[in-house]
């Protein structure tokens, strides 16, 4: 049988107004610091922003699609397309009323060229923020908190780094609250698609 909160997880674009307590966010947080890590670096760090800082958040965020949708200075030149589901993302994030900025402490700016080596060691890094992100959602399930896992802000990024004052690396933000919709299941790949035996 499936862990109930991964069957009952889903994305939330809606929020009420309301703040969640502290208590519960640092339950969130102590779900992610369980999570494996590539040779238990443990490559994360998480920034709350509410109130003030996080309505300045969210105008960097716009700034920055302003930007890029103007076409002159792009950071994502060859993902242009995705921009109207940005200017969706941020939306939501001026709706919901808490952010969780998500850096990975041993990443560079996503301006920076990699090498084939610090490719590798940023894919590892980035699985490893991701499984602690996923059980925050899965713990936030639980406590009946929505959320909204968004990746959307690579397209602000230089903004947002600035903005947050770090040389880290900007993985993506997760906007957390209470739920002001209740989505069906979104569709799922079938197994026969993604699973193969080979004998
Ligand atoms: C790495 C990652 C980045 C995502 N970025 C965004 C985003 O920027 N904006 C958004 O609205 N949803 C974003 N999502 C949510 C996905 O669209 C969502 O997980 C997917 O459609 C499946 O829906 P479900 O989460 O309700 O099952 C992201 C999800 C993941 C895992």
């Amino acid at each position: 049988m499936l862990i109930s909160e991964i069957v009952t997880r889903r994305s939330i674009r809606k929020f009420q107004a309301k703040e969640v307590p502290r208590a519960q966010i640092e339950t969130m947080l102590a779900a992610a610091r369980l999570a494996p890590s590539g040779t238990n670096k443990q490559p994360w760090k998480f920034i709350v922003y509410r109130g003030r800082a996080k309505k300045e958040f969210v105008e960097k965020m716009a700034e920055g699609l302003t930007r890029e949708s103007d076409g002159t200075s792009m950071v994502l030149p060859d993902s242009r397309w995705g921009l109207p589901d940005a200017h969706n993302t941020l939306r939501i994030m001026e709706e919901a009323p808490m952010l969780i900025a998500v850096l990975n402490t041993c990443g560079k700016s996503i301006l920076t060229p990699l090498t084939r080596d610090q490719r590798v060691t940023e894919i590892v890094d980035s699985l490893s923020i991701g499984a602690a992100i996923e059980n925050m959602l899965l713990q936030a399930e639980r406590e009946g908190i929505a959320a909204l896992w968004i990746a959307n802000t690579c397209f602000a990024y230089p903004e947002l780094v600035a903005y947050i004052s770090t040389e880290q690396q900007l993985i993506g933000v997760i906007a957390i609250g209470y739920g002001a919709e209740s989505p069906a299941a979104r569709p799922r790949k079938p197994l026969e698609e993604i699973l193969e035996y080979r004998e």
